[in-house]
C-alpha cells in the first residue's frame, strides 16, 4: 500500500536547513515506511505512477512522530499526599528517606493486579497519544521483585501490543532498595543482577537503567549492574547527576551508555564523556519544576560539546506527574532556555537515539511512517503554547491513527 500525503508544510528535521523545512512538501509511504520527501514540485509521474491513496494536507504542519524516551508509566497508586507534604517544607529527600517517595509507590504497585496496573497505564498512555507520541520507552522500578518487575514489564510490552505505537522498555530496578532488604543493599544489587538473564531471555528488556544517588545506587553498584547488562547484550542508560553530581555519568559513557538523564549537577568532565561516548543527554524539565530545583542543567556546555539533547516527560507519580510531552517543550524552552527547534529534535531525533532507534525521528526516506499532523502555521508553535493541543491526525507506521 503507497502513500501520497501532499500539500504539507514540512519539518523534517533532516538536512542543514533550519528544521529541516519544506514549504509546500510531501511525503511518499509504502507500507510501514517513507519511500520519498520533498518538495511537491518535484513529484514526478515516475514516483507518483503506484500510488494507492492519496490525501490533502491542506498547508498543515507535518513532524515526526514524537518520542517520549523515558518515562515510569507502569505503577499503582498515586502521590498528590506528598506533593502537600511538599508544600508544608518536607524535602523529597526526606519524604524518601522516611520510607515514602518511591517506597510508597512500590507498595500500592505490589498490592495491585496486572489488570489494574494495565488499566491505569492505558489511561495514562491515552494522554500521552492524543499529543501525537508514537513511541515511548516504559521503565519498570516500582516492582522490586522479580515477580513484580517482570508483570509492571510485561504491562508495558502488552500496551505496545494494544495500541499503534513502539514500546521499548528499560528494567528498573535499581530504582531503590526495597523494605525486605533494609540494610542489605548489596544483597539487593546481586538480586537484581541476578533477575537480569531471566527477564531478558523473557524478551522484556530493551536497556537497564540504575537511579544513581546517594539516596540511591553507588558508582561500584552501578557498575556491577552495567557489567551483568553489558555480558547479556543489553543498552545501558542511567539517572545520573539529579540531586547531586556523583560522576556516574563517566561511567556510563564507559560502558557506551545510550543516555544520561536529568543531568542538574552534571560537572563539566561529565559533559566531555558524553560528548566523546555520543551518549544522549536526556533532560527532564518536569522533574526539575516540580521539585522546584535551582541547579540547571549545563545547557550550553552539552550544545558547545555537541552533545545531542533529548526531552522527555519523565513521567512518575513522584516527581513527574506531568502526562503531556508538548508542555514539556514549552518547558525546556522557559527553564533550560533551549530554542524550540532544538526542543523539537530532544522528542524526535535525539529521542530516537537515546532509545538507540536510527529508524525514526526524521522525516526522510527509509524511516518509519510515523508522522503527526499539526494544525499549526510553524512548528514553534509546539513549543510556544500550553495546555493547547494543535494535533490534528496522527500516521503510525503509514496508517493513520484514529485517536
Ligand atoms: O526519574 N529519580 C528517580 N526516579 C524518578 C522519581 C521516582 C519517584 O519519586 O517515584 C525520577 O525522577
Ligand atoms: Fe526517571
Amino acid at each position: 500500500m503507497s502513500t501520497l500525503w501532499r500539500h504539507a508544510r514540512l519539518a523534517t528535521l533532516s538536512g542543514i536547513q533550519p528544521w529541516g523545512w519544506i514549504e509546500d512538501g510531501a511525503i511518499i509511504t509504502a507500507g510501514e515506511h517513507i519511500v520519498w520527501v520533498g518538495r511537491q514540485q518535484d513529484l514526478t509521474p515516475a514516483l507518483t505512477g503506484d500510488i494507492d491513496a492519496e490525501h490533502d494536507l491542506g498547508g498543515a504542519c507535518v513532524t515526526p512522530g514524537l518520542i517520549d524516551c523515558h518515562t515510569h508509566l507502569v505503577y499503582g497508586g498515586q502521590r498528590a499526599h506528598e506533593f502537600e507534604l511538599r508544600l508544608q517544607g518536607a524535602s523529597y529527600e526526606q519524604i524518601a528517606r522516611e520510607g515514602g517517595g518511591i517506597r510508597s509507590t512500590v507498595a500500592a504497585t505490589r498490592e495491585a493486579s496486572a489488570d489494574q496496573l494495565y488499566r491505569s497505564a492505558n489511561r495514562r498512555l491515552h494522554a500521552l497519544l492524543d499529543e501525537g507520541v508514537t513511541t515511548i520507552e516504559i521503565k519498570s522500578g516500582y516492582g522490586l521483585t522479580l515477580e513484580t518487575e517482570t508483570c509492571c514489564l510485561q504491562v508495558a510490552r502488552q500496551l505496545g501490543v494494544n495500541h499503534a505505537l513502539t514500546v521499548r522498555t528499560t528494567f528498573l530496578g535499581a530504582h531503590a532498595v526495597p523494605p525486605e532488604f533494609d540494610g542489605r543493599t548489596q544483597d539487593y544489587v546481586d538480586a537484581v543482577c541476578s533477575w537480569m538473564p531471566e527477564l531478558h531471555a523473557q524478551g522484556l528488556v530493551d536497556a537497564v537503567d540504575v537511579f544513581c544517588e546517594n539516596i540511591g545506587f553507588s558508582l561500584l553498584q552501578t557498575r556491577q549492574m552495567f557489567e551483568t547488562a553489558r555480558r547479556l547484550g543489553l543498552h545501558v542508560k542511567l539517572h545520573a547527576e539529579q540531586l547531586s553530581d556523583q560522576s556516574g555519568t563517566q561511567l556510563a559513557c564507559e560502558f557506551g551508555a545510550l543516555s544520561c538523564d536529568h543531568l542538574e549537577h552534571l560537572s563539566m568532565a561529565g559533559v566531555q564523556a558524553m560528548a566523546q561516548s555520543g551518549t544522549v543527554a536526556v533532560l527532564l524539565p518536569g522533574a526539575y519544576y516540580f521539585l522546584r530545583e535551582s541547579k540547571l542543567p549545563p545547557v550550553a556546555a552539552l550544545r558547545a560539546a555537541g552533545v545531542p539533547i533529548a526531552i522527555a516527560t519523565d513521567h512518575n507519580p513522584g516527581t513527574s506527574p506531568t502526562l503531556s510531552l508538548l508542555l514539556m517543550l514549552n518547558m525546556a524552552c522557559t527553564l533550560f532556555r533551549l530554542t524550540p527547534e532544538e526542543a523539537l529534535r530532544g522528542v524526535t531525533v535525539h529521542a530516537a537515539r537515546a532509545l538507540g532507534l536510527s529508524d525514526r525521528g526524521q522525516l526522510a526516506s527509509a524511516q518509519r511512517a510515523d508522522f503527526c499532523i499539526w494544525d499549526i502555521e510553524h512548528p514553534n508553535e509546539l513549543a510556544y503554547f500550553f495546555g493547547r493541543n494543535p494535533l490534528r491526525q496522527v500516521v503510525q507506521g503509514g496508517v493513520e491513527v484514529v485517536l
